[in-house]
């Protein structure tokens, strides 16, 4: 995608075609017309305001996943936005890959699945000190899945329920999956790479997918960052659980690689069509200046000992005579009433506790997290996150504390059907 920076972007949204597969064109909504929508260049300090224009037939909420955001900016279910938008990002936030992307009530998975997302990056002097990986060497990659009809319009199933076909999941219940994995709105891309070091920061922007990320042949993942920015120092990774909403900033290094070689990012919790992401072609060799320190950042450790309480989210299916709702604390998603009320600048630990797989998303400020299940966390959970995986029958531990802005935001699946099936709840910070 194209990088826009500056202190003013405007960004219009609009029905458009892509060419995403061979001779077929597919009606998108695109932020500026395209999907993924243009990648935003913000400087940490520094305030990036982005005017919305809505030229779509739908209303919209416009969220900065990652974004450290006043709340009347953080795109509310119910802020919708008809005409035009002012939304002002103050920047007060590390350097971190952050992204947007629609956010209405109950709309968020079609209108997420039509084409409404884009990456949004925050550098800072601390990250450009480094001798990590940059210029055509530093990539984006959005991960998503689609299915497409026959005339090659994305098949939702709420959209048509007479799309369902096999790559659809049958059970809606469990999310929208699709049988063609796309990288940047491309399907299974092929880049072609010097034997060199790459820096790629990985989003799963899939509305239901999980990916487990593996390169083959083998090579490791190294990963310096998270959600919310570097990690302390690099974690190796030969197998990297990618959840939907979270995102990984990885280092590859090709060197091992003789030109003319072929190196598959695969997905291996994935069959048939969906077992391969994208590949990367090793074209020649070339000189590599960059390298990853073994020291990134310093990282404040949120400290459990000093919470002043602790609170519990229950993610789970309720059933409400025949009809079956994803609930949070058993209530379905209500804008104004607020399930908690956290005060700012004070720590506190959340339990996630989880019936099934839940991707839990948190809005305004990132967490770290503690534990699983009481166990120390996973490889994979390192560093400032936002959104983290919770498995089938487990809890999660997290510290949490939400500073500068007052006001109301939510917590939600990023499952985008689960979150549309209500599993969000208010809270407001105080
Ligand atoms: Cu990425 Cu509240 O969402
Ligand atoms: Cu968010
Ligand atoms: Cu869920």
């Amino acid at each position: 995608p194209p990088q826009v920076t500056g202190d003013r972007v405007t960004i219009t949204q609009r029905q458009a075609e892509q060419e995403i597969l061979p001779g077929l064109r597919t009606p998108i909504f695109g932020y500026d017309g395209r999907w993924p929508g243009p990648t935003v260049v913000s400087r940490a300090g520094r305030p990036t305001v982005v005017t919305h224009v809505n030229d779509l037939p739908v209303p919209v909420a416009v969220h900065l996943h990652g974004g450290h955001t006043p709340p009347e900016h953080d795109g509310y279910p119910t802020d919708l936005v008809r005409d035009r938008h002012d939304y002002v990002y103050p920047g007060t936030q590390r350097a971190a890959t952050l992204w947007y992307h629609d956010h209405r009530m109950d709309f968020t998975g079609p209108q997420v699945y039509r084409g409404l997302a884009g990456f949004h990056l925050v550098r800072d002097d601390e990250e450009d000190a480094l001798p990590l990986p940059r210029g055509d060497r530093e990539i984006p990659l959005m991960i998503t899945d689609r299915a497409f009809a026959e005339d090659g319009s994305f098949a939702y199933p709420s959209l048509d329920p007479e799309l369902r076909r096999p790559g659809v999941a049958e059970d809606f219940m469990e999310g929208v999956l699709g049988d063609v994995v796309l990288v940047n709105g491309a399907p299974w891309p092929v880049l072609e790479v010097d034997a060199v070091r790459y820096r790629f920061r990985i989003l799963n922007a899939s509305n239901a997918r999980r990916y487990l990320l593996a390169l083959r042949p083998g090579a490791p993942l190294v990963q310096i960052g998270s959600d919310g920015g570097l990690l302390d120092a690099p974690v190796t990774h030969t197998e990297l659980p990618v959840a939907p909403g979270e995102r990984f900033d990885v280092v590859v290094d090709f060197a091992g690689f003789a030109p003319g070689s072929d190196v598959t990012l695969r997905n291996l919790l994935g069959d048939g069509t969906t077992s391969d992401v994208m590949r990367f072609r090793v074209v020649r060799t070339a000189t590599d200046d960059s390298a990853v320190p073994p020291v990134l950042s310093r990282v404040e450790r949120l400290d459990p000992g000093r919470a002043v309480r602790t609170r519990e989210w229950r993610f789970s299916l309720e059933h409400h005579g025949d009809r079956h709702l994803w609930t949070v604390n058993g209530d379905r998603f209500a804008p104004d009433r607020p399930q908690a009320e956290p005060l700012l600048g004070q720590i506190e630990i959340w339990r996630i506790v989880s019936d099934a797989h839940h991707p839990f998303h948190v809005h305004l400020n990132p967490f770290q997290v503690l534990a699983r299940r009481g166990h120390p966390p996973s490889p994979s959970d390192a560093g400032w996150k936002d959104t983290v995986d919770v498995r089938p029958h487990e809890y999660v531990d997290l510290a949490v504390r939400f500073t500068d802005y007052a006001g109301r935001y939510v917590v939600h699946c990023h499952n985008l059907e689960h979150e549309d099936m209500a599993m969000m709840a208010a809270f407001t910070t105080r």
